[in-house]
């Protein structure tokens, strides 16, 4: 079976997380979102966290040089040596250069740089109806994707929150550091051959169902 390298992009509260984890049960891939790692970090007061937490707080992106080793030594472990899922990296083109030398020196290749496209106005709801799991970060919605029992994470129980950078004025500037510094990586892969759009704006099931399909097709091209 071929290898599947992915890259997951698309602006704050598109559905990244939530395809994110029903990729890794469907294909068994060890996946790295960025966000998780980063606010892992931050609840373990890591020399990591103690660096990340005021830039997240404000909705910054951390500074390159904090991220890239992270997700580069991630990358030469053992349990990514059959695939991964990259989640909120690159987010920057400098972390997308990174990311291009750390697989090419691991004779891999990017199978796919995979846009999960959904307006601005949709992605301020997503946003500000979202709770996620204190302990794993489980994500919901109170009205797209509502838990069993209010307040209650389905998977492992433990509590819902709102994320302190889902407030609208931190929700405002996130988007805007997403269109200056995220959004240029989309021509980055489009001219590079790697990237793919997936419409976001229908159900999570059916932006799965889109997912699967898109990367089968990619599994059947890379056979051939
Ligand atoms: P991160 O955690 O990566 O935040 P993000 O990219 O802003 O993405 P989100 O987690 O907000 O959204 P998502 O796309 O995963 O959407 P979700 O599935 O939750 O990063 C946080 C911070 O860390 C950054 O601001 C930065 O400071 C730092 N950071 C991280 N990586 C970095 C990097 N590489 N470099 C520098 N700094 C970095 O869905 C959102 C809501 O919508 C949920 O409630 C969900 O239930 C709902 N929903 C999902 N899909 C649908 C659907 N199809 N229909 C209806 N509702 C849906």
């Amino acid at each position: 079976m071929s290898e599947l390298n992915l890259v997951l992009l698309g602006p704050p509260g598109a559905g990244k997380g939530t395809q994110g984890e029903r990729l890794q049960e469907d294909f068994r891939l060890p996946y790295y979102a960025t966000g998780d790692i980063l606010r892992s970090a931050v609840r373990g007061q890591s020399q990591l966290g103690i660096s990340a937490k005021e830039y997240m707080e404000r909705g910054d992106l951390v500074p390159d040089d904090v991220i890239i080793g992270v997700i580069c030594d991630q990358l030469r472990s053992p349990e990514a040596a059959d695939g991964f899922i990259l989640d909120g990296f690159p987010r920057t083109t400098p972390q997308a250069e990174a990311l291009d030398r750390a697989v090419e020196s691991l004779g891999k290749e990017l199978t796919a740089a995979l846009l999960i496209d959904v307006p601005e106005e949709e992605v301020i709801r997503r946003l500000g109806g979202r709770r996620t799991c204190e302990k794993a970060g489980h994500v919901f919605h109170v009205e797209f994707n509502p838990p069993e029992k209010e307040g209650v994470c389905d998977v492992d129980g433990s509590r819902l929150i709102i994320r302190d950078d889902d407030k609208p004025e931190v929700i405002r500037h996130r988007l805007e550091q997403y269109r200056e510094k995220t959004e240029p990586l989309v021509s980055y892969y489009e001219d590079k051959g790697l990237l793919r759009r997936i419409d976001g704006t229908a159900s999570p099931d059916e932006v799965g169902e889109k997912i699967r399909g898109l990367l089968s097709t990619l599994r059947m091209e890379q056979e051939t």
